[in-house]
């Protein structure tokens, strides 16, 4: 019996006026609020620094799930947890040693998770579970809102699935998630959807039921 988590990501938010776009989400029903971390480097995009993400803390009542999209990653974590976030997500692919960023990520006291771009096959993080609290299925290649959901990553939520066991180890699937594909990834047993683009389609501060009804959809 897994609890179903939606995670709207605020990428696809009016950047405008982020305080509004949160509370209109949780207003909505979110249950945690995924944020979005790149660098430029490790991904062709950028987005958000330490002092953005502890702006939008005060609006999180729920639960702020930050993926951080960078490399290195290690130099960062501190900042980011001093930020505010509940959960930090590094990539496996972000540098040779993601058991010691596991390490680091823990030692701040805040969860760990861990990304996997999807080329990277589920052995990656075998040796890893130990340490951390979620493993994230990136379903689509990292760095842009609204593309189109990798249909082989099912596959690997479902091997993960198996690997993970009855630990308490959530499972997050980013990219592409909407309407047609959450309920395949939820059958191949992932329990924490991360969605953007299909949460705030057609959204707008002045209509947050939008993201209500997309939610519901989802
Ligand atoms: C992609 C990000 C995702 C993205 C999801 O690099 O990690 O969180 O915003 O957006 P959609 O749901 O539009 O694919
Ligand atoms: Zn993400």
């Amino acid at each position: 019996d897994r609890k179903i988590r939606i995670a709207p990501s605020i990428l696809s938010a009016d950047f405008a006026d982020f305080g509004a776009e949160i509370r209109a989400i949780e207003d909505q029903g979110a249950d945690w609020v995924h944020v979005d971390v790149m660098d430029g480097h490790f991904v062709p995009n950028l987005t958000f620094g330490p002092p953005a993400v502890k702006a939008f803390r005060p609006h999180v009542t729920t639960f702020m799930d930050v993926h951080l999209m960078i490399a290195p990653v290690d130099p960062f974590i501190e900042a980011y947890a001093e930020a505010g976030a509940d959960m930090i997500t590094a990539h496996v692919e972000a540098g040779p040693h993601p058991h010691r960023t596991l390490q680091a990520i823990r030692a701040t006291g805040r969860q760990a998770g861990i990304a996997l771009n999807p080329g990277t096959p589920v052995e990656a993080v075998e040796y890893l579970l130990d340490l951390c609290d979620m493993v994230v299925v990136m379903t689509v290649n990292p760095g842009f809102g609204g593309q189109k959901f990798i249909h082989s990553q099912l596959d690997k939520i479902a091997r993960l699935r198996g690997m993970i066991g009855d630990r308490p180890i959530h499972i997050q699937v980013d990219g592409g998630v909407d309407a047609a594909t959450a309920p395949l990834v939820v059958t191949a047993g992932a329990d924490v959807l991360v969605a953007g683009s299909a949460v705030f389609r057609g959204g707008s501060v002045a209509s947050p039921q939008v993201y209500g009804a997309n939610m519901a959809a989802i």
